[in-house]
């Protein structure tokens, strides 16, 4: 039986050589869009495809026997208990646009729990890691330091990370979620990666992340990461996180947060 670390290392060597092709083999005038999802700007690149057939290709030649959830169709089952969730580009949007803030994010669960880590921005020449138990770290140029979430922020100091669905629906009420937001915490971004967001977190360069509509594999990761940071990463009311809702903080600046959202209705279109 592989240790958290095993997996670690392997979710490692895969992201960082996902990340390398995309960068390299991203098509100077744009990658194409090969697909739309939920709506007509949900897209999916052909780099997305060819980043989740990498890495899934790579895992499965070291680990036959593992399940996947992948964000663009790569699910299938496996037999060892250990189940591999994998975004290939987090934040597809920005890389459609060549903004820097785009991710690969891959998930290591064993038994429905995750025990392993890893997001590369390869674009920021950023790692963020974190085993279960053996707490959250970033390597970058700047070299390798832990991670421990901002704690105790009053909400009216606190900046809070957000993201917005695709369906005009579901937007019109993640506005009017913010406005009950805005006039209450020191100010609102929008980076346009959930996984980078809650790497933003465990790194004290946002006090506090909600959105409503977050999928498996844009937070496996970075919910280990988070956690494993020292903070709490929850649905509301003490549910587990889902895609009605996730919310994300440090202690004392999560429940502050709460009490502020729950009243919004912020887990409804
Ligand atoms: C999206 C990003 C974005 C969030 C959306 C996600 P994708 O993931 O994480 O920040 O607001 O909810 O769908 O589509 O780029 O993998």
């Amino acid at each position: 039986m592989s240790t958290p670390e095993e997996l670690l290392d392997l979710a490692v060597r895969t992201a960082r050589a996902a990340g390398r092709m995309l960068v390299e083999d991203r098509p100077a005038a744009g990658p194409d869009v090969v697909q739309t999802k939920s709506s007509p700007t949900d897209v999916v690149t052909q780099m997305d495809r060819a980043a989740e057939k990498l890495i899934i290709e790579r895992i499965r030649a070291e680990r036959p026997d593992d399940a996947f959830l992948g964000e663009e169709g790569g699910e299938s089952a496996g037999a060892s208990g250990v189940r591999w969730v994998i975004d290939p580009i987090d934040g597809t949007v920005n890389y459609l646009y060549d903004l820097p803030d785009w991710a690969v994010s891959i998930a290591a669960e064993r038994d429905g729990t995750a025990v392993a880590g890893a997001v590369v921005l390869p674009r920021r020449g950023e790692l963020f890691t974190a085993t279960l138990g053996g707490g959250a770290f970033l390597e970058s140029a700047a070299g390798r330091r832990r991670l421990h979430v901002n704690a105790d922020v009053p909400l009216a100091s606190a900046l809070v990370a957000t993201g917005f669905g695709y369906s005009a629906a579901r937007r019109a009420h993640q506005a009017r979620v913010l406005t009950g937001v805005v006039p209450h915490v020191r100010d609102i971004r929008r980076g346009g990666s959930a996984c980078n967001d809650l790497c933003a977190l465990a790194a004290g360069r946002v006090d506090a992340y909600y959105e409503r509509g977050v999928q498996a594999w844009d937070v496996a990761a970075g919910a280990l990461i988070v956690t494993e940071a020292g903070g709490r990463v929850e649905g509301l009311n003490g549910a587990p996180t889902s895609p009605e809702f996730a919310m994300a903080a440090g202690p004392g600046t999560f429940e502050a947060l709460h009490a502020l959202l729950a009243p919004l209705d912020p887990a409804h279109d």
